[in-house]
């Protein structure tokens, strides 16, 4: 599917995170179990795409970076509200537009010793490529993203719409968001509750909340061995040059989907990476039930008012 449909399809948040699966939602939602489930278990939530689109009426979104659960939380108990968020925004962006890199990395500094979760949304949409990376010693550092115009009206307008999505999201539904290892979560998952785990791929990130290694990933089959409940995994399967060899040996005894994705590099057509993405599942497949993205929380919000 290509991303201008995609995109019109889908409600996407207002953090970002690299390994975000907005592309893959389509290929993830048609896979999910068609027997009802009673919580949402997502122990990687990131940038909370998957669930978010998911809508289920109740969850847990767990995630070992703190700075993301404080964002959501902040917008459950209303310290964060579209109007603040536009307003800040409307304010940072200002200065940015005057200072540029300097006001950046400012504000960066700022984050790093107060934690404010506004000024976390200020950097993820103001930085490098949306990105999130921390270093060992839990400094927020991703590069400036150099455009110093990036809080146009337009721009903020784009954001606080995805802030009011969510909030209803939240607001409509009973949801939980926890900062927690994904061993815990797991752990608390029950019979009947339905688990997505998108935890970092083996071997490619290099950040404190996210690094991943082969102790993480034997301890994921574990903790997904031992639970009563419903689970998928995305993983990578193969590109051009590898195979994910846990997928023969640790995950042999589980059913896959798989499907081929594009990774953009650049703005070039030769540098579309291709991979064959993976989903591990725990639970009969063999009707794929066709599970169309809900449309409901559009219609909904259309009908509210305009608050900011
Ligand atoms: C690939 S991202 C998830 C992306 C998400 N599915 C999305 O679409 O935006 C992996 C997430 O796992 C989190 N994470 C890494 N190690 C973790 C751990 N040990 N326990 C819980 N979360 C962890 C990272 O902070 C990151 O947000």
């Amino acid at each position: 599917m290509d991303e201008v449909k995609v995109k019109e399809r889908i409600y996407v948040p207002p953090i970002k995170i690299q390994g975000k699966k907005t592309q893959l939602l389509p290929f993830i939602l048609e896979n999910l179990p068609k027997t009802p489930y009673n919580v949402w278990v997502e122990p990687f939530m990131g940038s909370g795409v998957v669930g978010f689109n998911a809508q289920p009426e109740k969850a847990i979104f767990a995630d070992s970076n703190p700075h993301i659960i404080h964002f959501y939380n902040a917008i459950k108990n209303k310290e964060i509200t579209p109007l603040i968020a536009k307003q800040f925004l409307q304010e940072q962006g200002k200065i940015l537009a005057e200072k540029g890199q300097e006001y950046y990395n400012q504000m960066r500094e700022q984050f790093n010793k107060t934690h404010n979760s506004l000024d976390f949304l200020f950097l993820n949409r103001s930085c490098f490529n949306g990105m999130i990376r921390f270093n060992r010693k839990l400094a927020f550092n991703v590069p400036y993203g150099h455009k110093p115009e990036r809080f146009a009206q337009a721009y903020i307008t784009k954001i606080t719409n995805q802030i009011k999505q969510v909030a209803f999201l939240i607001e409509n539904n009973d949801w939980v968001f926890i900062c927690q290892d994904f061993k815990e979560t797991i752990q608390n998952a029950i019979e009947n509750d339905f688990i997505y785990g998108d935890p970092p791929y083996i071997g490619r990130h290099v950040d404190y909340y996210d690094s991943w290694d082969e102790e993480n990933e034997l301890n994921l089959e574990a903790y997904l061995r031992n639970t009563k409940a419903a689970f998928m995994v995305s993983t990578w399967h193969s590109n051009e040059y590898r195979k994910n060899e846990y997928l023969q040996t640790l995950w042999k005894n589980y059913q896959f989907a798989t499907t081929e994705h594009f990774y953009h590099l650049g703005a070039k057509e030769e540098n579309r990476n291709p991979i064959i993405e993976a989903l591990i599942i725990n639970y009969e497949k063999n009707v794929i039930p066709k599970i169309e993205v809900k449309a409901s929380v559009y219609q909904q919000l259309s009908l509210l008012n305009d608050t900011f």
